[in-house]
C-alpha cells in the first residue's frame, strides 16, 4: 500500500514531522517564508493532505492542481480566511484549524501589546536606544491608567474571553461587541455587558479586536470609527490584519482622534505602511499572537493529527465549519 503524501507549506516544529513520518510522505517547503503560489501549485500536485499557513490561499484551482486524491487541508492557524470553504466542500476536502490550543498565548500577546501601548513601552525603549538625553520627570512619556477603564472587546469568543478574563485582574470595566449578544450563562464567568458597536467604541479606554476577518468585519476600524473612538483610546488588533483600515488609523494618530494603537496583524502582510512604521505611538509585532514554543508545537500537533485522522478515515478533531 502506498504511503500517502502530506505537503507541508512551511517549516514547523520537529515533533510534528516526527509524528507523521512513520506512516506517511512528507514534502515539506523548510523554510520560514511562504511559498510562491507556481511552487505550490506544482508541488501539492497528487497529495493526499496539506498543512497550509494563512499565506497560502487555498481555493479550486490549488486543489484542482492536488488533484483527486485530497482528503484533508489542515490550516496552522485558527484563522481560515484563506480557505474557499465552498470549493472544499464541492470537492469533498476536509478542512481544519487549530483553535483552542493558541487561546492563552495569543491573549497574553493581546496583553503584551496593550500594556506597551497603554505604558508607551515602545517609545521608551527607542528613546534610550537612540542616546537621547533624558531624566525623570512627573510629566515625561505618561501614559493611560487601567484600573476602572473600560476594554471594549469586539468579538467575544474563545480568545476574546481570555483578553476579558485578564483585565478582571486589571480592575477593569468589560464591554464587548459580537454580532449576536451571547447567552446570559456564556459570558456570567466574565462580568462582560454587551454593548452595540456604536456604544462600545464611544465608551471604551481600550479596543481590543479579537473577531475573525470576514467580508463583514473588513475595514470595520475605519475612519468613522476611528473618528467616535475617546481621544484617550487605545486600539490593539490581535486579530487578523484587514479589520482596521491602516491608512484611517494613521490619519487618526496624526490628528490625535486617539492615543495609541498596537497591532500584531497587517492588510499585506509582511508590508506595514510606512506611516505607522515611522508613528511613535504605534506598537507593532510581526504576527507574534501564537508565537511560542508551546503552542507552536500544540498548534502543528494539532494539524498533525487532523490529517492523521482524515486519512484514516475517522472524523477530523476541529473542522472548520462548513467545511465537508
Ligand atoms: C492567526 O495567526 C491564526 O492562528 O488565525
Amino acid at each position: 500500500m502506498t504511503r500517502p503524501l502530506v505537503v507541508i507549506t512551511r517549516r514547523l516544529v520537529p515533533e510534528v514531522l516526527d509524528l507523521l513520518q512513520p506512516t506517511c510522505t512528507l514534502r515539506v517547503h523548510d523554510r520560514e517564508t511562504p511559498m510562491p503560489r507556481r511552487d505550490l501549485l506544482a508541488t501539492v500536485t497528487g497529495c493526499d493532505a496539506i498543512i497550509s499557513t494563512l499565506a497560502d490561499v487555498i481555493d479550486g484551482e490549488l486543489m484542482d492542481a492536488a488533484g483527486a486524491r485530497l482528503a484533508v487541508v489542515a490550516n496552522h492557524a485558527v484563522g481560515y480566511h484563506n480557505i474557499d470553504l465552498p470549493a472544499c466542500s464541492s470537492r469533498g476536502v476536509t478542512a481544519t484549524n487549530t483553535p483552542d490550543v493558541l487561546t492563552d498565548a495569543t491573549a497574553d500577546h493581546a496583553w503584551a501589546l496593550l500594556l506597551a501601548a497603554a505604558r508607551r513601552v515602545g517609545e521608551g525603549d527607542r528613546w534610550i536606544r537612540s542616546g537621547t538625553p533624558w531624566a525623570w520627570a512627573p510629566t515625561f512619556l505618561l501614559g493611560q491608567e487601567l484600573r476602572g477603564a473600560t476594554l471594549g472587546v469586539i468579538g467575544l469568543g474563545r480568545i476574546g474571553r481570555a483578553v476579558a478574563r485578564r483585565a478582571t485582574g486589571f480592575g477593569m470595566h468589560i464591554g464587548y461587541h459580537n454580532r449576536t449578544p451571547l447567552p446570559i450563562h456564556e459570558t456570567d464567568a466574565i462580568p462582560a455587558r454587551y454593548r452595540t458597536l456604536e456604544q462600545l467604541i464611544r465608551e471604551s479606554d481600550v479596543i481590543c479586536l479579537c473577531c475573525p476577518l470576514t467580508p463583514r468585519t473588513y475595514h470595520l476600524i475605519d475612519a468613522d470609527v476611528l473618528s467616535r473612538m475617546k481621544t484617550t483610546a487605545i486600539l490593539v488588533n490581535v486579530a487578523a490584519g484587514g479589520i482596521v483600515d491602516e491608512f484611517a488609523l494613521a490619519d487618526a494618530l496624526d490628528s490625535g482622534e486617539i492615543f495609541a494603537a498596537a497591532l500584531d496583524g497587517y492588510d499585506d502582510e509582511p508590508n506595514v505602511p510606512a506611516r505607522l512604521r515611522s508613528h511613535e505611538r504605534v506598537v507593532l509585532t510581526p504576527h507574534l499572537g501564537s508565537a511560542t514554543l508551546h503552542t507552536r508545537r500544540n498548534m502543528g500537533l494539532l494539524a498533525a493529527r487532523n490529517v492523521l485522522a482524515v486519512l484514516d478515515g475517522s472524523p477530523p478533531l476541529t473542522p472548520i465549519p462548513g467545511s465537508a
